[in-house]
């Protein structure tokens, strides 16, 4: 049985003991384990059945942990930790020898990031070791932004987690690291870009470096739904080529009923690109849930965080 409740006692003491836990963060749910002992961190690859060359994120309560685990840090990573942490801003840098091999899937760089969730922060403040965390979900499923979205996937599997309320930003952190003192983009997510480089100046793009990969884990199909998907910028034109299949229609903002669609869902009341993101996976994983033929979903307006959740649904779409 997976116990869920907010108890951080009950978190601490089983991490403490090198198990895994779920815990809540301001993006999706992690899967927590102790980040300097190997065994704890080989049972997240095992319970995700993640490839071990894809590195794992490690969280911690202070700036002053972060020198405990990287170092030549620029002073750039430093602005950007003073501007956005606690927040969804993951730096890649310089690892020291006592983060493990296996959660930097063996580079010299490890990521690391002050997740801003009360009840994180409070665990963490109280552990004495940072938590080795990916999003908490099997390998390539879709990202879980509430405590029974983790519940369905691990049931049984999992002793803890940390229930923490439904997360508030919805979408993973982005991720940034430096090559010769600038600030190189290696994933986009809930930081938004251009709040970035009002500190950074225009931000690099890895992939277009060829010295750099896009981070590891960033494959091309990823956080994808079980359900056949496609991402069009008109789903009108889309449904006419599927007529007769049970469809599910995701949108950003609410359209006319059609009788023609089984269920559609949107994203935002408001035209909020934040609302959108908070409430992506989890309409993801319901429309996953309804046994449909098909999920069509139409692409947002291509800015700021629209240009994210345009990027994940590009990774759902099979
Ligand atoms: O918001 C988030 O970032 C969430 C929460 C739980 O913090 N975590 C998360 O972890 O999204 P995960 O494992 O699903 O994605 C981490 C990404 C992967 O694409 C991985 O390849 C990349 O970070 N990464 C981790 N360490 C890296 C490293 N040393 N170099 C390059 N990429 C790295
Ligand atoms: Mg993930």
């Amino acid at each position: 049985m997976t116990q869920i409740s907010s108890d951080i006692e009950i978190a601490k003491q089983l991490l403490l003991a090198n198990e895994l836990v779920a815990i809540p963060t301001e993006t999706v749910y992690g899967l927590a384990a102790n980040a300097f002992s190997e065994a704890a961190v080989k049972k997240i690859f095992a319970l995700k059945n993640r490839p071990s060359f894809n590195p794992l994120i490690v969280h911690i309560a202070s700036v002053a942990d972060l020198e405990k685990l990287a170092t030549n840090i620029p002073p750039l990573a430093y602005k950007l930790a003073a501007a956005f942490w606690p927040g969804p801003l993951t730096l890649l840098l310089k690892k020291k020898p006592i983060v493990p091999e296996c959660v930097t899937a063996g580079n010299t760089t490890v990521a690391v990031r002050i997740p801003n969730h009360p009840l994180t922060l409070a665990l963490l403040n109280q552990l004495p070791f940072p938590l080795a965390a990916p999003s908490a979900n099997p390998f390539m499923s879709i990202s879980p932004t509430k405590p029974e979205h983790v519940k369905n996937y691990f049931d049984g599997k999992l002793k803890y987690i940390l229930d923490g309320g439904a997360c508030h930003d919805g979408i993973e952190s982005t991720i940034i690291g430096f090559s010769s003192n600038k600030a190189v983009l290696y994933r986009e997510g809930s930081c938004e870009i251009w709040e970035i480089e009002k500190i950074t100046g225009k931000l690099l793009s890895a992939s277009s470096d060829s010295d750099k990969l896009e981070a590891p884990g960033m494959m091309k199909k990823h956080y994808a739904p079980k359900t056949p998907f496609v991402v069009t910028i008109n789903y009108r034109s889309e449904i006419k080529k599927h007529i007769g299949k049970k469809i599910g229609v995701l949108t950003f903002l609410e359209v006319e009923k059609d009788e023609a669609i089984f269920t559609q869902k949107h994203l935002s009341n408001d035209n909020s690109f934040k609302e959108a993101a908070t409430n992506l996976y989890a309409t993801l994983i319901d429309l996953d849930a309804m046994h449909l033929d098909l999920i069509i979903a139409e692409y947002m307006p291509n800015q700021g965080l629209g240009n994210t959740i345009n990027d994940r649904l590009e990774r759902a779409s099979s």
